[in-house]
């Protein structure tokens, strides 16, 4: 059967149904939880708010870490914010795991796990293993990009057009809907370079201005990771293993 491939440009539009899901968040969440997993971290346990993370957190123990971001910056009671150095930095494998909220990335994710079909982790860093696990999966891939709250983001939209173009790259006849020839668009008049795209988005320039200048330059390694993180229901809970 031939590949489909559709891009949601953010949570808000109809959810399609498809074989399996790439959720991208590229800055910074499914960068920061591909780092994650590269650096020995066991599982991620995803919440919507700050309130549920700090209070799992105070069920699970000091054995868990709880690391996000609101404004780009750690609530307060966090171990960690959602900064990909941060975490390469933080000896993650010495903890059970982590719970997770950001503004927009975990959001996604959980409404992608609504949808009943599997779930994988994509960023730019593991653009490649990532097409190809979701290949290997299904026909029918469906990329949701989390945006910025709530609106597209140039950021994840650039992202979501390598993951498109790996894609056509192993599947030259595969289909492509409105969404992703949007995307794919993007990445090409940005000559294929993350760097270049990312140069212009609103996100990259706000995380600039608070110092995540090196949290972006992880966020652009395409390919650079073979980690493809996996979304599970595991005792009653939405969790990414690795
Ligand atoms: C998000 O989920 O909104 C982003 O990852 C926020 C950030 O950490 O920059």
């Amino acid at each position: 059967m031939e590949a489909q491939l559709d891009v949601i440009l953010s949570p808000t539009e109809a959810f399609p149904s498809c074989d399996i899901w790439l959720v991208v968040d590229v800055l910074r969440a499914t960068t920061t939880m591909t780092i994650f997993f590269e650096c020995g971290g066991k599982k991620i346990l995803p919440v919507e708010s700050v309130e549920e993370g700090l209070a799992l957190k105070r069920s699970l123990g000091s054995g868990w870490l709880l690391m996000g971001e609101r404004k780009g910056l750690p609530p307060q009671g966090f171990d960690l914010g959602n900064s990909p150095l941060e975490v390469a930095n933080a000896c993650v494998s010495r903890y059970e795991g982590a719970i997770m909220t950001t503004t927009n990335g975990t959001r996604a994710l959980l409404a992608a796990a609504s949808t009943g079909a599997p779930v994988l982790i994509a960023s730019a860093r593991n653009a490649l293993a990532a097409v190809d696990a979701a290949l290997s999966l299904g026909s029918f891939i469906g990329i949701i990009c989390a945006g910025r709250l709530g609106r597209a983001s140039l950021d994840d939209s650039a992202c979501a057009g390598a993951l498109v173009d790996i894609a056509l790259e192993k599947e030259p006849k595969a289909l492509l809907s409105d969404g992703a020839r949007i995307v794919h668009s993007v990445w090409c008049n940005y000559g294929r370079n993350m760097e270049e795209a990312l140069k212009d988005a609103s996100h990259a320039r706000f995380l600039l201005e608070l110092g995540f200048g090196d949290d972006i330059r992880l966020a652009c390694q395409l390919g650079a990771s073979a980690s493809v993180p996996k979304l599970a229901f595991v005792n009653e809970r939405w969790t990414v293993l690795p």
